[in-house]
């Protein structure tokens, strides 16, 4: 009985609207013309395989006659349902939805850099296997990078550069727009607007290596007055230690192999090519959004990170003790 219900379009239903990352759940501009075309091609094929269902059904139960009275194709039989059925009606959708495409694909802007009134206002970059939150700000005091947890204000487009490190990623926000490719040496820009605060699930739709699969994003969509505090805590520096532990923790940190790659701004750490962890313990997830944030996640991270995300850059660090690994996801947990 349970198997069967979890086979029932009733279970398919809620788990569609459970999961956030689909094309037919908008939640911004965007996201609503490709959901409306998406419908309608949905609904147009619906019709389409009905009728093809309707006229087996008839030719099954109402079939009359011998083959002598209904020749063959080859031998001059049929031609017309050929014709209509087998080439007008297709030729016909198919430009269409030709055309119907082409109308959505206009409807978005195409950036190119030397748009005088383009002013991006985050630049996401593209790494094997995670995104660099970079948000800009003619005053460089008031910038601030972060990971893999994109914040925006709800209810107005954000302009966001993309730009890959490396290879060819796919920046996609099923719920606010269309995939848009980063690709290296070539920067695109896509406006992403979020309708209503809320919380957006994406993912690299581009091939990209071992762990493409793991290479998923948050869009965290707030009301403008929350973003705002949002960014101006991101661009302070990390938070002193307090307790004993945790100080200890940032030893380890500054002291072992974390710093040659990771930035902890307020920090000697100014590694540059992985996740800058400055607001770490603010994130939902680490990994590229493929694990919770917790502390025994954190510590597998830490210890075996290629048994979590085989091939990714971050090594396995096993030769901290229980003491100093301790120490060290103390001080990760509260750099807030
Ligand atoms: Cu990055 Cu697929």
């Amino acid at each position: 009985m349970r198997r069967l219900f979890l086979l029932s379009p009733l279970f398919l239903l809620l788990l569609g609207c459970e999961r956030v990352q689909s094309t037919l759940y908008p939640a911004g501009p965007a996201a609503h013309r490709i959901a409306t075309v998406s419908w309608f091609m949905i609904i147009l094929f619906l019709v389409v395989i009905a009728i093809m269902w309707a006229l087996i059904a008839i030719a099954v139960t109402k079939g009359k006659g011998t083959l002598e009275e209904h020749a063959p194709v080859d031998m001059g039989g049929g031609h017309g349902w050929v014709a209509i059925g087998g080439l007008m009606i297709p030729g016909l959708i198919l430009f269409a939805l030709f055309v119907i495409g082409l109308q959505l694909l206009a409807s978005f802007p195409i950036h190119s850099h030397g748009d005088a009134n383009l002013r991006p206002e985050i630049l996401i970059t593209g790494h094997q296997w995670w995104w660099e939150v970079h948000y800009l700000n003619a005053d460089a005091s008031k910038q601030a990078t972060t990971a893999n947890e994109i914040h925006i204000p709800s209810g107005r487009p954000v302009t966001i550069e993309l730009k890959s490190a490396d290879v060819i990623h796919s920046f996609w926000v099923p719920a606010l727009h269309g995939k848009v490719d980063l690709i290296p040496g070539h920067p695109n820009f896509v406006r992403v607007e979020a309708a209503h605060p809320g919380v957006f699930h994406g993912t690299c739709a581009e091939y990209c290596g071992a762990q493409h699969g793991h290479m998923r994003l948050l869009v965290i969509a707030q009301p403008p007055a929350e973003y705002k505090a949002w960014l101006q805590g991101q661009r302070k520096p990390a938070q002193e230690p307090t307790s004993p532990e945790a100080q200890m923790g940032e030893q380890v940190f500054l002291t072992g192999p974390c710093s040659m790659c990771h930035s902890i701004r307020g920090t000697v750490a100014g590694g540059r090519v992985a996740p800058d962890l400055t607001h770490i313990a603010s994130r939902e997830y680490i990994a590229a959004n493929s694990y919770r944030n917790n502390n025994a996640n954190l510590e597998a991270w830490v210890t075996h990170a290629q048994s979590l995300k085989p091939e990714a850059q971050m090594p396995n660090l096993p030769d901290f003790d229980g003491q100093h690994l301790r120490a060290l996801v103390a001080y990760l947990r509260q750099l807030q």
